[in-house]
């Protein structure tokens, strides 16, 4: 299997629930374990964006995200947001990897400081510091100063930041094509296998030979 097998997925309440779904959806069905967090605010972004309503209780939440994706028992992990006992909570439980997405400029600025006042900030601190794999993704725009800086400080600490910016290079059709375009570039980062976005190289993108 290439990739980590458990990853971190948190959703915050930046603009674009449909990322962290569709990451989600793939990460299962590439049979990864995940460790599920969620803000407050995604939740309220989430049922504005979509037609999917979430349970507000942890055990409720993961067996509703176990049956929408048709993971295994176990395989989504769901965790409410002062579960300092969780495995994320800590460097000798945390998984390889995590993804924030949809990242909100909320949460950057405060893993930007470390400020740890929830568990998604607890568990992007420590991925830090274990010096593992932290994967961004901002959406907000026009970006400060402030969000600049964080991220640049973040980058600097070793994070990604996969802003969600979709290209249309690739020529898409629909919403789920841009939703694709960014979430096969989030698997490419973990060295996941995806079939959604060809390589640059491998396919020239409605350019005639
Ligand atoms: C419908 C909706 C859309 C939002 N879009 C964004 C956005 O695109 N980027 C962002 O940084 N915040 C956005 N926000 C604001 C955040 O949700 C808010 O700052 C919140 O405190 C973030 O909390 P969290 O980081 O705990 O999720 C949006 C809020 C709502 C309700």
């Amino acid at each position: 299997m290439s990739g980590p097998e458990r990853i971190t997925l948190a959703m915050t309440g930046a603009s674009g629930a449909q990322y962290g779904l569709r990451l989600l959806d793939c990460l299962v069905r590439e049979d990864r374990e995940v460790h599920f967090l969620i803000s407050k605010a995604a939740q309220l972004v989430m049922s504005t964006e979509t037609d999917v309503v979430l349970p507000a209780k942890p055990q409720a939440m993961q067996a509703f995200l176990t049956e929408y994706t048709g993971a295994a028992d176990g395989q989504i992990r769901v965790y409410g947001k002062e579960d300092w006992m969780s495995p994320v909570a800590s460097g000798s439980g945390a998984p390889a990897a995590m993804v924030v997405v949809p990242c909100s400029t909320g949460t950057l600025s405060a893993i930007a400081t470390g400020a740890c006042n929830n568990l998604i900030e607890r568990a992007a601190d420590v991925t830090l510091k274990e010096r593992r794999q932290l994967i961004l993704v901002p959406r907000e725009a026009p970006l400060s100063t402030i969000h600049l800086e964080n991220m640049l400080k973040l980058s600097q600490m070793g994070a990604v930041i996969l802003p969600a910016a979709p290209g249309f290079y690739h020529q898409p059709q629909t919403l789920d094509d841009l939703v694709d375009f960014v979430v096969a570039r989030i698997l490419n980062l973990l060295n996941i296998p995806q079939d959604m976005l060809p390589r640059w190289g491998e396919h020239h993108f409605g350019v005639d030979d």
